[in-house]
């Protein structure tokens, strides 16, 4: 069987994260490393392959410093770009990032024909526009983790009021201040949420869903959330090297479903060896079609903004 190879591009607390639990889990042969701080990124690799050595993991970790050296990956994931600060939205890192996304992908996609793309960089819908745009690549290929994310935020906050269930609970849209926590369809025990909390917690789960990457980043005051962000994409990158078939929420372009195109929000998707396999349209209440649209505008108002900075 073929050898399974993940890169990673962006070394920082997100990456070296899922470096790690990549390599600890031994679900894959190769792990190559990348970042511009190319001593840190060899150090990171040689602590990660110990770290792989105590578990018996079989998975070999490389920094590797040249574009061309780092290639043929079944998936590579690109954190790479700045955080937000205190103070600041993850719509602040705008052109910045959409600067840095460009000079990666154009030399990710030279050496990497056959790759998966995860985009984790903010603000992430704009980002996998820009990725998208650039490469020029299908749609299925390049898709941005938030949703997992987000949904695992919300869980944990329906959690904070009800204690261990199980609780089923999904966000969609943007992954910004306008993100859409689907309240309607969230169950804890099979029953709706609705019937056990009151508005006013219902209310209260929303507004600390929607801020939980900020109360992260106020507190953090040097950057902004590793774990859970790091977390998310090893679930999205086991289901695409497994060839799953999970459902989960991602940021990808829309063309058509939910009524819109040519903008990247996050809606559920099957994901399997080819990436995006298809888009899930869920019935929305009128209520949640509002929200959603209103956070796809604001995606889309980025993605304007992009577009004339590019012309
Ligand atoms: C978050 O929500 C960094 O956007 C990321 O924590």
């Amino acid at each position: 069987m073929k050898d399974k190879k993940v890169g990673i591009i962006g070394v920082g607390n997100v990456g070296s994260t899922i470096a790690y639990s990549l390599a600890t889990k031994g679900i894959c042969d190769y792990i190559l490393l990348k970042d511009i701080r190319e001593n840190f990124t060899k150090a990171i690799a040689l602590d990660i392959s110990q770290a792989a050595s105590l578990v018996s993991s079989n998975t070999t970790v490389k920094a590797v410093e040249k574009d061309s050296e780092f290639k043929n990956c079944d998936i590579v994931v690109i954190t790479a770009g700045v955080a937000r600060k205190p103070g600041m939205s993850r719509d602040d890192l705008l052109y910045t990032n959409a600067k840095i996304m460009k000079s990666i992908i154009e030399n990710v996609i030279e050496y990497n024909k056959n790759s998966i793309i995860i985009i984790v960089s903010n603000p992430l819908d704009a980002m996998v526009y820009t990725a998208l745009k650039i490469s020029n690549w299908a749609r299925n290929k390049i898709i941005g983790m938030a949703g997992v994310l987000d949904s695992s935020r919300m869980t944990h906050f329906i959690k904070e009021k009800l204690g261990p269930r199980k609780i089923e609970a999904a966000v969609m849209g943007g992954h910004g201040d306008d993100m859409v926590p689907l309240i309607e369809s969230s169950k804890v025990d099979g029953k709706f949420l609705s019937s056990l909390l009151s508005k006013d917690e219902i209310d209260d789960i929303i507004k600390k869903t929607k801020n939980g990457g900020l109360q992260i980043v106020k507190l953090l005051e040097t950057g902004s959330a590793y774990y859970a962000p790091a977390f998310s994409t090893i679930l999205m990158i086991e289901a695409i090297l497994e060839d799953k078939k999970d459902v989960f929420p991602c940021a990808v372009r829309l063309d058509g479903e939910y009524g819109f195109s040519n903008v990247v929000t996050g809606v559920p998707i099957v994901l399997g060896k080819n990436g995006m396999e298809k888009i899930i349209e869920h019935k929305l209440s009128d209520n949640e079609k509002n929200q959603f649209s209103k956070s796809v505008n604001s995606v889309m108002s980025l993605i304007d903004k992009l577009d004339e900075n590019t012309k």
